[in-house]
């Protein structure tokens, strides 16, 4: 992946003129998507539709419609037959593909201001562009509290990626029988309502911050499982904070890219003292030379730029051999890794 130059020179300079507009291919894309304009275009079929018309169907101006339509067909969203505007391949990915809209409302709504500051925060190492939704060290703490429309968006991103690899590893996971597991970063409780789901008998201990554990105490109690489940309360940034003992397995599924290696090489030291002998840590996270097409990668890599920028100013999608070391670095041994689970995910066993 990544090895060769694929574009002549006359592509390369094409590309180059893409990437030096990219803000204005993205947020016409967008616009074009949200105000129904690409939805009106494809009712209108292989016929195609013109200007006059389009506008009719908007409240936006003519002039609005037309500089808005005429991106669209440098962008390739678009083509044109006389005046009829038909809808592309590309243009349909962009309204209804499920990926295509959780990373761009993800880009759009969590990410797109902040991003600004990206050269700040590379040279901080902090998230400078979360101060555009307030005071926060990380955008953890400030999840429960960012407007309703950000707040979807982070977690239609988060559980696109998550909740198609569940039932994929539910099967790895119960293989050793765990009678408890533990769910560290378990967010909204959807890992331990598919345990819960699984199994008659298991036990889950969900840990995170505050915030998201009251949304997963609200969830387990809805869906009736209070009484197979435990909360706990956890900053696990702060080293001196441990991990609770008496469970079989501790999951983790996209939650040690939200640290540096440093911190990973931490709570998987607090995770070997909590766990028995026999334990195991199973480790749920995309990394990005494990994938199958370089743009899965290309979706991993960008992310990255998310976490230096918004979430913490440290932390990445990482590469299988960095973070293998950082695994082994924490005192645990490799039992198995699967690759391609669900969309982009690994899947590691790791014992003491
Ligand atoms: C990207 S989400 C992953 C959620 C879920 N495990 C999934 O796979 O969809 C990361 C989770 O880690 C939690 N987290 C981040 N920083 C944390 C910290 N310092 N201590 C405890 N949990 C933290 C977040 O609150 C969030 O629920």
């Amino acid at each position: 992946m990544f090895q060769k130059d694929t574009r002549n020179a006359m592509a390369a300079k094409v590309y180059a003129q893409q990437i030096a507009f990219a803000p204005f291919v993205f947020q016409s894309s967008r616009i074009l998507r949200d105000f129904g304009i690409l939805s009106i275009i494809e009712e209108s079929g292989e016929t195609g539709i013109n200007t006059k018309d389009i506008h009719a169907k908007t409240k936006l101006s003519e002039y609005s419609v037309r500089v808005l339509l005429e991106a669209g067909l440098g962008i390739g969203l678009l083509t044109i037959d006389e005046d009829r505007y038909i809808l592309t391949r590309t243009g349909y990915f962009i309204l209804h593909d499920k990926m295509t809209i959780a990373n761009m409302d993800f880009t759009h709504d969590v990410c797109y201001q902040g991003l600004f500051d990206l050269d700040k925060s590379l040279i901080s190492g902090k998230p400078e562009g979360l101060k555009v939704f307030g005071n926060w060290k990380t955008i953890y703490e400030a999840l429960a509290h960012l407007p309703d429309h950000v707040k979807k968006s982070w977690f239609a991103f988060d559980h696109y990626y998550s909740s198609d690899s569940f039932p994929v590893v539910i099967d790895h996971v119960f293989k050793s029988n765990p009678a408890k597991i533990l769910d560290i970063g378990g967010n909204t409780g959807k890992w331990a309502l598919s345990c819960f789901a699984h199994s008659p008998t298991v036990r889950v201990g969900i840990a995170d911050l505050p915030g998201q554990l009251n949304v997963a105490k609200q969830t387990i109690s809805k869906n009736g499982y209070t009484d197979r489940a435990e909360f706990f309360e956890v900053d696990l940034l702060n080293e001196n904070c441990p991990l609770p003992k008496g469970f079989d397995v501790i999951w983790m599924s996209q939650f040690l890219d939200c640290f540096s290696e440093n911190e990973i090489v931490s709570i998987l030291k607090r995770c070997y003292d909590a766990l028995p002998a026999n334990g195991q840590v199973i480790i749920l996270e995309p990394l990005w030379d494990k994938q199958t097409y370089e743009v899965s990668a290309f979706c991993l890599q960008m992310t990255s730029l998310y976490f230096t920028a918004m979430a913490n100013g440290n932390s990445q999608m990482y590469h299988s051999e960095l973070f293998t070391g950082l695994i082994r670095k924490a005192g645990f041994s490799f039992v198995e890794r699967i690759d391609r689970i669900g969309i982009c995910h690994s899947m590691m066993k790791c014992s003491k």
